[in-house]
């Protein structure tokens, strides 16, 4: 089973490519992750996949993981999607994995476009395509060693990143990662489509106009999904290109 967690579908994009290949089945947890349910999965296999946040894997998506219940010893292996690197998302899924009782087999990383629009810088349409098909081959690998039940290859990690990572995190999502940054513009149609992309259900509609909660984990859905780039975060989103997501940008082709 492929359970998989996703803002902007970079991780659904590499869950389906991967269960093409491994005939695995997929979950999409975003649901799980927004009503707070857990899962309870039997398989001897196990396969997870979410965005990295701040050197890590998404918190929601650990959280959900840890409240669950699987097959005592099930071999669980761990993909993480990313602008730039993996960073220290190995040692937490490690970690997870020895509390719930499951067998890691590592943590690999996919690559793909970057999708912080209120830090980063954004790569355009024609550039992210481009890193989309060049994701393709790192799939294949992955989906290798799990169909020979083989674990990943370990990645040597700085304890220095993990340290820092670790002290900084928590403060990160309780005071950046809130959705206080968000306005809509008069671009906006009210067509609904921020309320219902947002996977922690923290956008509604109200008068025509999105309404954002206080459940925000800045996975950048909202704003970048928007078929009328009518949403900005901050000074900083203005002007920026849009990353609508693999769908989008390989339905264009
Ligand atoms: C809040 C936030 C933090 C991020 N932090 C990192 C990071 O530390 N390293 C990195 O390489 N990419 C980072 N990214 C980029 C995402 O991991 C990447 O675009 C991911 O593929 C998005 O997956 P999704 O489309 O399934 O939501 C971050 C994105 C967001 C929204
Ligand atoms: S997706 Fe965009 S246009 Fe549609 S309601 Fe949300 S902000 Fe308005
Ligand atoms: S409000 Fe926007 S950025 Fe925050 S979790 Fe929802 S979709 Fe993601």
């Amino acid at each position: 089973m492929i359970v998989y967690f996703t803002g902007t579908g970079n991780s659904k994009y590499v869950a389906k490519k991967l269960a093409k290949i491994t005939k695995e089945e997929t979950l999409n947890a975003n649901r799980a992750v927004r009503k707070k349910e857990s899962l309870s999965i039997e398989d001897d296999r196990l396969i997870f996949i979410c965005p990295v946040y701040v050197s890590a894997p998404a918190i929601p998506f650990m959280d959900l993981i840890r409240r669950s219940s699987f097959k005592k010893g099930a071999k669980a292996y761990f993909i993480v999607t990313c602008g730039a690197s993996k960073g220290c998302s190995p040692k937490y899924f490690r970690d997870l994995s020895e509390e719930m009782g499951i067998e890691y087999m590592g943590c690999e990383q996919v690559v793909m476009p970057q999708n912080y629009i209120v830090y980063f810088k954004m790569s355009d349409d024609q550039e992210n395509r481009k890193i989309i098909k060049d994701a393709d081959p790192s799939v294949k690998k992955i989906a290798e060693s799990i169909l020979k039940n083989e674990p990943f290859a370990e990645t040597p990690m700085k304890t220095s990143e993990y340290v820092m990572t670790k002290m900084i995190l928590g403060a990160y999502y309780k005071f950046f990662m809130t959705s206080k940054c968000f306005v809509a513009t008069d671009k906006c149609v009210g067509c609904g489509k921020c309320e219902q992309d947002c996977p922690l259900g923290n956008v509604s509609i109200d008068n025509g106009h999105p309404v954002w909660g206080q459940e925000c984990v800045h996975c950048m859905a909202c704003i970048n999904r928007c078929p009328k780039e009518a949403i900005e975060g901050g000074k900083k989103t203005v002007g920026k290109v849009r990353y609508h997501g693999p769908e989008v940008l390989l339905a264009d082709l």
